[in-house]
């Protein structure tokens, strides 16, 4: 009788650690040495944990989370919660009782299919240099509700490895990030990209699957506990670029995925040198009556996978931009993974068709460095938009593209060219590189009609060169004589060099960079009136220099008098030899007119090619380069012209995007 209550009772209180301990919802567990440089016999590294939990566990001493308790940084506090040196823990000085793996709320979604409360935490060890262990955190258990393991322990492990690399530095471990839950329609194929990349660039990336039984996470530490395997058998995965293709079978279930990233020295590295766990979950729907044929789509402001540059103790404002593509399609929450001490608003619905979430953050010093976030919005017929991830480099400035103001200043050309015109150059706040992602444009205009007349992409084109500050486009176009043109470029044409290459913002004003072609049929050898290129709005130069010959456009043609509507001026003063002032010069009395679009005639044009300046300049353009080299001529034009870019350019994608869907 007694032995019946007993076993009565151990099974009632198993059944109930079954319901209510199934709390784990995956995570990941990364790190990077604070300086790789190697110095003495100890290295300072910062341990990062990021875990999901499910929100609803009756042992939290908070509840229910809510946006209050992510404003608050409340901690997730889980019994137990310990993470442990598992295997060759000889070799290091790492804590024997392990460190804390208790998170800061970074993240609580409450919409009843996702449910999660997310934290992250960063720890800082001092470890021996030879460090070589197998870190982990596992205990019990996983959500119920899984298409495979659910309820059973989790495990979740990485490989820290001190040891210098073959380089003489010491590693960092790659880095990823993810959304604890993604929504995908059941009986389809999907194709998922988990992101991962490294602040070592040179390192080659693969991930694979986790397991309970391999070598090289020490003498087959499990893993992956109860959730190895978790996807159905049919699963792919591509190592080289971490991505999954599978369908999901079953409806109103979760199946949990568990991978590690690793990374390799060169490619003839027999293993890697680090190994970062990743697990998160994807969730089948069958989709409901009145839903929508098109997901939802996160459009901007920023592009997915942008790396944006953000200083320390700095507020930043993002807004995520939603867009819906059918009536009576509401979002009605946006899940996200957020750097702790991020705040989101509640989502809002300026116009039909757009939602918005504004994300404010003021980065602290201890989160220098790269700090992932990814976010995915949710309709009210549960269909999930792709994630859309952002990389914010903290204490990184991005490199912008500076405003050209002068002649021969940070763009190259502007002004009047000739329509054999082939170099073309503008110079950034810092040193650049090529864009990581494809796609980036670098597009040129026709000013009169906007449209476009090419674009390269800077992500690969052989015509878009980068150096140091400068980038170099070389066109191979013979441009319409008297034709206006203007330049715009994406987000992230100029690209930083540091880790995942911090991005310009993205530049649609079609006064920013501008030039006109020289049109010779207007010539006054061919005329003799002074009629203007009738493309043009006749505008006079506001600004110009007496003591030196200084309305110059880049090409070193010159307009001789102070307003370009006088043509009876022969150029006769010597060109400056030395740097010029980069100050305007006395203001003329002549007639200045609201556009900001200097315009040459062809007689000042002939005229200023009569001077050997003019000539030598337009013949040796090639000798300008690089142009931060030249003396900058006085002030030339002015664009006075606000522009916000970003919101253009988000602008600008929805309406593509809406094309492609017409398209469709
Ligand atoms: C890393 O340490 C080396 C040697 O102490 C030092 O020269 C270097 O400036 C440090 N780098 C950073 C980023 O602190
Ligand atoms: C580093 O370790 C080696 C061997 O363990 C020891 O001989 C050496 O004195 C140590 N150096 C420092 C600076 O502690
Ligand atoms: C979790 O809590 C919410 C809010 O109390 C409730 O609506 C929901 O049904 C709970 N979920 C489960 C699976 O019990
Ligand atoms: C956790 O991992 C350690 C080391 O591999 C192992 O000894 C232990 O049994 C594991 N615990 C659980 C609950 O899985
Ligand atoms: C695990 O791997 C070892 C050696 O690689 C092998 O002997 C053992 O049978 C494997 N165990 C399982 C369960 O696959
Ligand atoms: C990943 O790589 C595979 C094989 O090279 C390729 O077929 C696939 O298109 C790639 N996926 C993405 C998203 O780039
Ligand atoms: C963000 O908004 C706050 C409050 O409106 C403002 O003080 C701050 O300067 C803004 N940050 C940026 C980078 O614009
Ligand atoms: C979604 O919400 C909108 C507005 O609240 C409503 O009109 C529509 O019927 C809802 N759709 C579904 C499938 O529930
Ligand atoms: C780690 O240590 C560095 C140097 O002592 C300190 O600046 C930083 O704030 C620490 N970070 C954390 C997360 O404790
Ligand atoms: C471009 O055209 C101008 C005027 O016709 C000529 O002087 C110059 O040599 C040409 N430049 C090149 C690179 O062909
Ligand atoms: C970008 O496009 C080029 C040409 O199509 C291709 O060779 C390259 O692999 C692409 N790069 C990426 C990162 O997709
Ligand atoms: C060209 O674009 C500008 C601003 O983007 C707009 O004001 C202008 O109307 C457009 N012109 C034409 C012909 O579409």
């Amino acid at each position: 009788m007694e032995w019946g209550l007993r076993l009565a009772l151990v099974l009632l209180a198993s059944l109930c650690i079954l319901l209510d301990g199934s709390h784990f919802r995956g995570g990941i567990i990364s790190w990077r040495p604070l300086n790789s440089t190697v110095t003495g016999n100890y290295t300072t590294i910062l341990i990062h944990q990021r875990y999901f939990w499910w929100r609803n566990f009756s042992s939290f001493p908070v509840p229910l989370c809510t946006e209050a308790n992510v404003i608050a940084g409340t901690p997730i506090t889980v019994s137990g919660a310990i993470l442990k040196c598992m295997k060759n823990c000889a070799s290091s000085n790492f804590p024997t009782a392990g460190i804390p793996a208790n998170m800061i709320t970074s993240d609580c979604d409450s919409n009843l299919l996702i449910e999660s409360w997310g934290g992250e935490l960063y720890s800082n060890l001092s470890l021996h240099l030879t460090t070589d262990i197998t870190i982990g955190f596992n205990s019990s258990a996983w959500l119920g509700a899984l298409y495979h393991g659910g309820g059973l322990g989790w495990s979740i492990v990485n490989r820290l490895k001190l040891t210098p690399r073959p380089d003489g530095y010491i590693n960092s471990s790659p880095v990823t990030t993810t959304l604890p839950c993604i929504l995908y329609q059941r009986n389809v194929a999907v194709v998922h990209v988990v992101q991962m990349s490294d602040n070592d660039a040179s390192d080659i990336l693969q991930c694979r699957w986790s397991n309970s039984n391999q070598t090289y996470n020490y003498d087959q530490v499990d893993e992956c506990g109860g959730v190895c395997g978790g996807m159905p058998p049919s699963t792919g995965l591509t190592g080289a670029n971490c991505t999954l293709t599978f369908t999901l079978p079953n409806a109103n279930i979760y199946y949990a995925v568990a991978l590690q990233i690793e990374d390799y020295y060169d490619t003839s590295s027999p293993s890697p040198m680090s190994s970062v766990p990743i697990q998160f979950l994807f969730y089948a729907y069958n989709p409901g009556a009145g839903a929508c044929t098109y997901v939802p789509s996160i459009i901007g402001v920023r592009p997915n996978r942008a790396c944006i540059g953000v200083p320390v103790g700095v507020q930043l404002n993002e807004t995520v931009e939603i867009q819906t593509y059918c009536p009576g399609q509401a979002i009605i929450d946006l899940v996200t993974s957020s750097p702790y001490g991020m705040q989101h608003s509640k989502i809002s619905n300026p116009s039909t068709g757009l939602w918005i979430m504004t994300l404010t953050w003021t980065p602290i010093a201890n989160q220098l460095g790269p700090q992932g976030f990814c976010a995915g919005a949710i309709d009210n017929s549960s269909l999930q938009s792709a994630p859309w991830c952002i990389t914010y480099l903290v204490g990184y400035d991005s490199p912008n593209l500076i405003l050209p103001v002068l002649v021969q200043g940070s763009a190259s050309p502007i002004g009047t060219v000739f329509s054999n015109q082939s170099l073309f150059s503008i110079q950034a706040t810092s040193a650049v590189g090529r864009p990581s992602r494809n796609t980036t444009n670098v597009c040129f205009h026709y000013d009169s009609t906007n449209a476009t007349v090419f674009c390269y992409d800077a992500g690969y084109s052989p015509n878009v060169i980068y150096t140091g500050y400068t980038i170099v486009i070389v066109t191979n176009y013979v441009w319409t004589p008297g034709q206006s043109y203007y330049v715009t470029m994406d987000n992230g044409f100029a690209s930083g060099s540091v880790f995942c290459h911090a991005e310009s913002l993205a530049i649609t004003d079609k006064t920013f960079w501008r030039f006109d072609i020289w049109n010779p049929a207007l010539s006054s050898t061919t005329t003799t009136t002074t009629t203007p290129p009738t493309t043009h709005t006749v505008t006079s130069l506001g600004t110009t220099t007496t003591s030196i010959n200084t309305a110059c456009t880049t090409s070193g043609i010159v307009v001789t008098s102070t307003n370009a509507s006088t043509t009876t001026t022969t150029a006769s003063t010597t060109p400056p030899t030395t740097a010029a002032p980069t100050t305007a010069g006395p203001t003329t009395t002549g007639v200045t007119t609201e556009s900001t679009i200097p315009v040459f005639y062809p007689v000042d044009f002939e005229n200023a090619c009569k001077q050997p300046v003019a000539i030598m300049s337009a013949v040796m353009m090639v000798a300008f380069m690089p142009i931060q080299a030249l003396a900058m001529y006085a002030a030339f034009t002015k664009f006075s012209n606000t522009f916000k870019p970003s919101n253009t350019a988000a602008k600008t994608r929805h309406q593509q995007r809406m094309k492609n869907i017409l398209r469709r």
